[in-house]
């Protein structure tokens, strides 16, 4: 029962950030960033671990990159 209900919190999680993401223009800025690894990482359930990529995303970390820029490195 624990795992159902941190799986409807984490959905929830997944499922509210994804609204932020319909918002298109929002969608331009946030495309292509950690914000949608992590939003689409709690839709399936993965806690924690992703949880600060939303706020790398929402600062304009880009993903597909091998390694983090300067401007990250704290
Ligand atoms: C997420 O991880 C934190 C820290 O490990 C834990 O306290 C919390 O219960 C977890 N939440 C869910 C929904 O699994
Ligand atoms: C989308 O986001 C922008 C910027 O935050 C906001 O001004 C606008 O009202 C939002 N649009 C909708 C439909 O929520």
């Amino acid at each position: 029962m624990l795992f159902a209900l941190g799986f409807i919190f984490m959905f929830t999680i997944g499922g509210l950030s994804g609204v932020v993401i319909a918002n298109a223009s929002l969608d331009i800025a946030f495309h292509d960033t950690y914000y949608v690894v992590a939003h689409f990482h709690y839709v399936l359930r993965v806690n924690v671990t992703f949880f600060p990529q939303h706020f790398l995303g929402l600062q304009g970390m880009p993903r597909r990159i091998s390694d983090y820029p300067d401007a990250f490195a704290g």
